[in-house]
């Protein structure tokens, strides 16, 4: 049988280079092919039937790429579609990011938290099981229409003026921001500059580390070349040059 020791590694967009660029920092010498499905950006406002079947066809590449594992780098996929995925392709293994709502219950229980995240992902049950679960009484939720999809674009003056609109509200009155979309640490600093002197929380780290357990348990660890394969699902050349810029930028 044909052996890969590629991961496969998806997200509506460019975004889910923030969460790869956490497992390059642990897992420099694996293989990935990163699929970048920009065509049917954004998510977050797709019916529940629409991401599923989207993910399926992304699996169905990966499989036939033979890729080992998959992570789903989009808190909305992950969110609405890997129960699913999990038990059509019991076969294969997905390791799925999730809003990191549960470290503000570990490590700052008591302060008051914004979570930003897509439309699909705050109405999701999955994530209303998780803030159900760790709910601190001191926490604002926020979905964030829209947004994924200008950072996608790289908008920068419509991103600070969406920020402006959404977020001057909340100005002094949180201390932490959880950031439960993938595409959001792109733009700390611009979050930032409308609520002041805030603390960032993202699954991706976590998500790392859970990855790294999971590849040893199995024995799939791979001493490769580190090489990233770039697929954009809209054949989109200046996507794979800013996703590599990120993918520095995040490595800074
Ligand atoms: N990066 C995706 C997420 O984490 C963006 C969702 C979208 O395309 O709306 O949710």
């Amino acid at each position: 049988m044909d052996k890969c020791d590629k991961i496969g590694i998806f997200d509506s967009g460019i975004g889910g280079a923030t969460v790869l660029k956490e497992i390059l920092k642990i897992l420099p010498k694996e293989e990935f092919i990163y699929y970048s499905d920009s065509k049917n950006n954004p998510y977050g406002n797709k019916s529940r039937e629409e991401i599923i079947q989207i993910s399926k066809n992304i699996v169905e590449y990966f499989i036939e790429e033979k890729c080992k594992i998959i992570i789903i780098a989009c808190n909305t996929a992950s969110a609405i579609a890997v129960e699913t995925l999990r038990k059509e392709y019991p076969q294969m293994t997905f390791i799925a990011i999730e809003p990191a709502y549960k470290m503000i219950h570990d490590y700052v229980p008591q302060e008051t938290t914004l979570v930003m995240a897509t439309k699909g992902t705050i109405q999701s049950e999955k994530f209303n099981n998780l803030y159900n679960k760790y709910n601190n009484y001191k926490t604002y939720l926020l979905p964030c229409v829209g947004l994924a999809d200008i950072i996608e674009q790289g908008r920068i003056k419509d991103i600070n003026s969406y920020l402006e609109e959404n977020l001057k509200q909340y100005k002094g009155k949180i201390k932490n921001v959880v950031l439960g979309c993938t595409h959001y640490p792109l733009i700390k600093k611009q979050i930032k500059d409308v609520l002041g002197e805030v603390k960032f929380f993202d699954g991706a780290h976590s998500l790392a580390i859970h990855l790294k357990k999971v590849l040893e348990q199995n024995n799939l660890l791979n001493e490769g070349s580190g090489e990233i394969q770039f697929i954009d699902s809209s054949k989109n050349k200046e996507k794979e040059k800013r996703f590599f810029e990120y993918l520095s930028y995040c490595l800074e």
